[in-house]
């Protein structure tokens, strides 16, 4: 019997990294997963995966920058599955434009990327889950979201903001709803590998206790913890998940 058993998931960024990690785990704790991205062949290979171990899964394609598209994420949800217990906002674009440099474009859509699709996302799921008394939503902030060691102001500005959104959810859509959020480190995924992957954090290895980065797998486990009642009294928190580079 798996711990998410009879439990519906829209996990958004699902089709890579730690969002398809996650995704594999909530599957095999027997959730029914909705995989939420842009990329159709990879949303598909996901899926596939899922059903090849016996799990349930579909995918539906939007794009977080379109607001329009939105909506379609849980109305297709609803369609296939009948419900929503889970919703992790989890899918993120990075962005490394200092101030001087960026575009109000490019802010805007980190912006919009990155914060208010999941809070878009919530307001929708929210009367479902008030509805049937109980929900979990779980946001994917970062480290970046604690301090601004690197700069990369909007990324840095919607990861701060994501707290924000995070604590006042859990105060607003309580009793029936808990809303927490993972602020992951350096994780190995396709975003690392695009400033460069583990040799580009060597120095943060090295601030940490545990020596190496993490994995898609050691976030998913932690969202899983959200996600269940073993992490019934937990609200509006906010969980580094970095090997402990800061402690
Ligand atoms: N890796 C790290 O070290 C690290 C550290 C701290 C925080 N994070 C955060 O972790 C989350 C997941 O990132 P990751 O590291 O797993 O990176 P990743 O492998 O690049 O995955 C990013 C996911 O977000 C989705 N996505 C990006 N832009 C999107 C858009 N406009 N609309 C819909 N989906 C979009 C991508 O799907 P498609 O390509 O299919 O659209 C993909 O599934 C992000 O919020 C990121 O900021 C990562």
């Amino acid at each position: 019997m798996g711990r998410l058993d009879g439990k519906v998931a829209i996990i958004t960024g699902a089709t890579s990294g730690m969002g398809r990690d996650t995704a594999y785990v909530f599957a095999e704790e027997g959730a029914k997963v909705m995989i939420v991205g842009r990329n159709e062949e990879r949303a598909k290979e996901v899926v596939a995966k899922i059903k090849e171990n016996g799990g349930e899964a579909s995918y539906v394609i939007a794009d977080m920058a379109d607001r329009s598209t939105l909506d379609k994420i849980v109305d297709e949800t609803l369609a296939k599955y009948g419900t929503v217990d889970i919703l992790f906002n989890n899918a993120g674009l990075l962005s490394l434009a200092n101030s001087l440099d960026i575009t109000l474009e490019e802010w805007d859509k980190i912006m919009q990327v990155n914060l208010t699709s999941a809070l878009i996302l919530a307001k929708k799921v929210a009367p479902i889950m008030k509805a049937k008394g109980k929900g979990s939503i779980i946001n994917t902030g970062s480290i970046a979201g604690t301090s601004a060691r690197w700069g990369a102001v909007a990324y840095c500005t919607s990861k701060h903001a994501m707290n924000g959104l995070t604590k006042a959810l859990a105060r607003e859509l309580g009793p029936e709803i808990r809303v927490n959020a993972i602020l992951p480190g350096a994780i190995v995924t396709a975003m690392l590998d695009s400033v460069g992957g583990e040799a580009a954090v060597e120095g943060m290895k090295e601030m940490s206790p545990l020596k190496r980065v993490g994995h898609g797998r050691e976030i998913g486990t932690v969202a899983l913890f959200f996600a269940t009642d073993d992490s019934s009294f937990v609200t509006g928190q906010l969980l580094r998940v970095d090997g402990g580079v800061d402690c």
